[in-house]
Order: structure tokens, then sequence, then C-alpha cells
């Protein structure tokens, strides 16, 4: 068999990562993943590569569009093995969004039971929290959630209302 030390065939990369070799073949269409391939014409993986897919499973499964992992995953060496520093690298840049969407799983759990402030007056405290919707002079979205920017605020943290709601300041849905 036409394989180098430390390459994994498809068959081998799916059966470590438990994935499927169609779903391997669609990441690496998307420039996730690459192969280098055999006068056979058959795929041979570095088993870096394990790492890489690892990375896309927990991403996709926390909702995060392959879209940006594969720009985190275009930050990586194309030539040579990641080191523990390159992830670390990737790591930070990655902060900022994953800290995002750890605040909006944070609200989708915990903030959810009460007026969001989202236009639709359908809850008993929707008359009290958001009064005929003046929480929509604010901008789109659940405003009860967001802060000035449209950014998620953190439970606890201060958003910024627009006059005459939110008389505290507070974000309610959290408070
Ligand atoms: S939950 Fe939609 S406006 Fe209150």
């Amino acid at each position: 068999m036409d394989i180098e030390p430390g390459e994994l065939t498809v068959g081998q990369l799916s059966e470590r990562s438990g994935v499927a070799i169609s779903a391997l073949h669609f990441y690496e269409r998307q420039n996730l993943i690459v192969s280098r391939r055999t006068s056979g014409n058959q795929r041979r993986y570095k088993r870096d590569t394990l790492r890489r897919v690892a990375l896309i499973r927990i991403a996709q499964r926390v909702g995060i569009p392959l879209a940006e992992v594969a720009a985190i995953l275009a930050l990586l060496p194309d030539n040579r093995t990641p080191t523990r520093q390159d992830w670390e690298r990737i790591s930070e840049c990655w902060q900022a969004e994953l800290d995002r969407r750890i605040v909006q799983l944070e609200q989708l759990r915990d903030d959810f039971k009460d007026c969001v402030g989202c236009g639709c007056l359908s809850l008993d405290r929707c008359g009290l929290a958001n009064p005929y919707d003046a929480l929509a002079a604010a901008g789109a979205g659940p405003r009860r959630l967001l802060d000035t920017s449209g950014q998620p605020c953190h439970p606890g943290e201060s958003c910024t209302p627009p006059n005459g709601a939110s008389p505290d300041g507070v974000c309610q849905a959290s408070a």
C-alpha cells in the first residue's frame, strides 16, 4: 500500500475520528482538510488531520458555521504539523467569537423564560417590560438581550436601554 509513515487512509481517518467517509470528502471539498493523492489516486492524510476533524466536529456541534471554521483552520500552517503554539494562536483569534457564542447560549438557557424584547408582546410580562414594543426604537432583535451595538449583553451586565424602556438599565431578562 502506498502510504508514508504517519499517514492515514480515508478509512483509518474515518474510523479514528468517528466521521463518515462521505463527510470527510465533504470537508475536503470545503478546504477544511487536505490530502495528498497516491499514484492510484487514493487519499492520504497526515495524522494531524485528526485534530482538525475534531475541531470541525465540535464546532459543528455548537452551531459554528463551516465557513468560520474554515477561516480559522486557514490560519494553521499547511506545510508542517501545527504546534501547540499554532493552536494557541488560533484559539486567541477565535476567543472573542467563542465568548460571544457562549453568552448567546447562556441567554438561550437562562433568559428566554422572560420577555426578551423581541416585539412579539406574547407574554404577560411583555406589557411591563416592553410596553407597546417601545424597545423597537432601539433597533431590531431581542433588545433586552442586546447592548446598544446589537451585541449580546452578559447576564447581569448593563444594557443601555432606549428612552422610556427598561428603567434600571440592567439586562432585565437576566436580572
Ligand atoms: S417576549 Fe417578545 S416582546 Fe416580550
